[in-house]
């Protein structure tokens, strides 16, 4: 047991910056030497002195892989704050802390359970691997077009049916906020002597606001990677990975670590990591607070726009939906006869406001420590503005009726991992004539974003009929080569 840290301490920033005001002559790595190397116009634009702390391992800055120093007392600050056994710091997003946690608990062959709207991350981790995915659905919210949660009954099945899967990976929160519940999905994967893993890209802040969703280490996991650069003050792919050791091998997960990231990690990128969680440690429970009472503000007024909804807390008892995290803005606009993207483009052009993303139907806000009552201002009136001088032609009610009339088709046949899948020879065939073939590629629609073919399944008719009606009512495709679907990429 650790005594109890400073929080208020930030080790690896310090340490670097007692490195540079030393006055130190560096004959090493990065070349640019603190940035005396720079060209002017990279610093006119960033900073003259922006790449000052951007160092390298060397004794007295620890090494990322072997880390005995500074970077492992910031690590331990952040393990002791969110409460888990060990935490890690990654510098190539959730996406690497993703990789990490699968190749720790799954080999080749072996059995992995991961919702079918899985992140591309998993996928790779998949493919890394050589796992074999056991896919579950998630629940689909028809009004808004969207995948929720995965459902404690969904996971028990599949455990029931694939008792020799090592572990099961939950997303939560989704990237709409929408958490399931976690906690007794959790006791569920243990209860069969399995590993709980998270993706919880979306929840580095949810232990620090009041009535968000469970975190993943407070539900039991095992394992979750958050994206800490996505939600709360890290700079862009910087993510933690935290763990408890029972059901894992911590050595293991330290190989792994070793295997996704970079023997040289940008120190700039990890300091960031170290204040972030000092940040949160010292202001997170007001930071986050403030953010979720603005986030209410802003959907209330939302709401009373006409033409626009922001789904909130009467969703809480919906299939896969247990809990929200408010700060996720996800307004729906086909009530103005206006696709996601349309409005998003609006948005950009007139003004000058860019959301997180759209879809056929939403497009996303996330509100987070940085934003104020300005913003939120901007935000609204945008919104409000946009509603009253656009409106659309497109008939949503086409896709309602596909939905409706078409009968969702069998989970594919897994005949190879998609590691196997993808160094096999591939080529390309007529989609209508693939009836049989092994699938090379992923084959999505939205809404809602659930893939309906993964690389290394058997495309069957049913599939190829269903498919064809989603594209005869315009559903937009993803993922394919050719993204017409006129052709499909198979395995030889
Ligand atoms: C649900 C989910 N998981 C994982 C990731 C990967 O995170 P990162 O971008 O930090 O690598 C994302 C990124 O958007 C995500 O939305």
């Amino acid at each position: 047991m650790l005594p109890v840290l400073d929080q208020t301490d930030t080790p690896l920033l310090a340490a670097m910056n007692h490195y540079v005001t030393d006055g130190v002559v560096p004959f090493h790595t990065p070349g640019h030497k603190q940035g005396k190397g720079m060209h002017p116009r990279l610093g006119e634009i960033i900073g003259r002195d922006a790449l000052a702390l951007d160092l390298a391992l060397m004794a007295e800055l620890d090494d990322l892989h072997e880390a005995h120093g500074c970077i492992k007392d910031a690590q331990d600050l952040a393990a002791q704050l969110y409460g888990a056994e060990y935490s890690f710091f990654v510098v190539n997003g959730t996406t690497g802390g993703i990789y990490a946690m699968i190749l720790t608990i799954a080999g080749p062959g072996d059995k992995i359970i991961v919702p079918r709207n899985a992140h591309r991350s998993i996928i790779g981790g998949i493919i890394l691997s050589g796992a074999i995915p056991v896919f579950i659905h998630p629940e689909v919210d028809n009004e808004l077009g969207l995948a929720m949660g995965v459902t404690p009954q969904t996971v028990e099945e599949a455990i029931r049916k694939h008792p020799d899967a090592k572990g099961v990976l939950i997303i939560n929160p989704t990237y709409y906020g929408v958490a399931t519940d976690l906690k007794t999905i959790v006791d569920i994967i243990h209860k069969a002597n399995m590993v709980a893993l998270v993706d919880e890209a979306h929840g580095p802040h949810l232990m620090f606001g009041d009535g968000l969703p469970v975190q993943a280490l407070d539900a039991g996991a095992d394992m979750c990677a958050q994206s800490t650069h996505k939600i709360i003050g890290a700079m862009t792919q910087c993510s933690l990975l935290h763990c408890r050791a029972d059901r894992i091998s911590v050595p293991r997960l330290k190989a792994m670590l070793q295997l996704v990231q970079s023997t040289s990690p940008n120190y700039i990128l990890l300091a960031s990591l170290d204040v972030a969680r000092m940040q949160m440690a010292t202001e997170g429970r007001s930071l986050v607070n403030k953010a979720i009472a603005l986030s209410n503000k802003v959907r209330d007024e939302i709401n009373r726009i006409p033409g626009l909804y922001c789904f909130g807390e009467e969703k809480i008892g919906n299939p896969g939906v247990y809990s929200l995290d408010p700060t996720k803005i996800t307004v729906t606009v086909k009530g103005l006869g206006l696709k996601g993207a349309e409005v998003e483009r609006i948005l950009r052009h007139d003004y000058k406001v860019q959301v997180e993303l759209s879809d056929m139907y939403n497009v996303l806000f996330l509100i987070t420590l940085g934003d104020g009552e300005e913003e939120a201002r901007i935000m609204v009136d945008a919104l409000r503005d946009m509603a009253v001088k656009y409106g659309g032609k497109n008939d949503f009610t086409i896709i309602n009726d596909v939905y409706s009339q078409i009968e969702y088709p069998e989970m594919p046949e897994q005949v190879l991992s998609p590691r196997q899948a993808l160094y096999g020879q591939t080529r390309m065939v007529p989609f209508t004539e693939s009836a049989g073939k092994i699938c090379a590629e992923i084959i999505t629609f939205y809404p809602p974003g659930i893939p309906l073919l993964c690389p290394g399944e058997r495309i069957s008719g049913d599939v190829i009929e269903y498919c064809r009606k989603l594209q005869d009512a315009g559903l937009h495709i993803s993922g394919p080569e050719d993204y017409l679907l006129q052709t499909v990429k198979v395995v030889e």
